[in-house]
């Protein structure tokens, strides 16, 4: 199965200011690599080589910048702009004509992981539509989207819960199939104001059509200092093999 990519890289990087006084949270150093190499790599490794990077408007010029048309990835890179901070959901609708009706592999550009994609982009070609989401089980679930499962089934996922139902954090990676477009025209912003990402999983989960995997590996998302430090760290055991990237000095 040949999935398209999206990475979504907008936001403001609040959490991590001054570092993103005067660049995007995505072009913050993680081990030897600009932390928005590290999803794009996993996508070229599990062949997926058609991909869309969303970012804000103030840093994408640097973005394009940093990542270029793909030729060095062998991929090949488009990139488009979310004009304001409207949430992961309202940055990917902006793919619907890059998905054009094909199925993908959405990451969040700060999402930080060791597992190769490839075994989970089968499994998601194997179950024939719908969407998939990766689950790790991790000590402070209350920091992200939290799931609950029951046999090979998500019964529930909440954002970011005061009370964690369980200790498995919806991880950036998903699959979705071309309704997710739809879904994401009938949700509604949340208290933070925002389309939530969570929303268009429940959304798949009432139809009957969301599957999970278990991330194996390490994973850290990379929005706040503590977890900038240790996916950098995690990083750094495992120096990102370069593709052959011509340096300017
Ligand atoms: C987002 C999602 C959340 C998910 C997390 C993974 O949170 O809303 O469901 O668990 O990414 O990194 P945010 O980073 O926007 O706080």
């Amino acid at each position: 199965m040949r999935l398209k990519g999206v990475i979504l890289a907008g936001g403001k990087g609040s959490r991590l200011f001054p570092l993103t006084k005067v660049t995007n949270k995505h072009l913050l150093p993680v081990g030897n690599a600009p932390m928005i190499w590290h999803p794009a790599w996993k996508m070229k490794q599990a062949g997926i080589e058609e991909i869309l990077i969303v970012t804000g408007t103030e840093h994408m010029g640097d973005v394009v910048r940093c990542l270029g048309s793909g030729k060095d990835f062998g991929c090949r890179f488009s990139y488009k702009v979310q004009d304001e901070a409207g949430g992961i959901a309202q940055a990917l609708s902006l793919g619907e004509n890059f998905a054009g009706g094909e199925e993908m592999c959405v990451i969040l550009g700060d999402n930080l992981f060791q597992e190769e994609l490839g075994p989970q982009v089968q499994a998601y070609a194997a179950q024939g539509g719908g969407a998939r989401i990766l689950l790790k089980a991790v000590p402070d679930p209350h920091r992200f989207g939290v799931a609950q499962v029951a046999g090979d089934r998500v019964i529930d996922i909440q954002e970011k819960p005061t009370e964690a139902k369980s200790d498995l954090a919806v991880t950036g990676i998903y699959f979705y199939d071309r309704d997710v477009f739809d879904i994401i025209r009938t949700i509604r912003p949340s208290r933070r104001g925002e389309l939530e990402i969570t929303d268009v999983n429940n959304a798949y989960l009432q139809r009957g059509k969301l599957s999970f995997g278990m991330l194996r590996g390490w994973w850290s998302d990379a929005g706040t200092f503590p977890s900038l430090a240790r996916a950098g760290e995690l990083a750094t055991q495992e120096p990102m093999p370069f593709p052959d990237i011509p340096r300017e000095d």
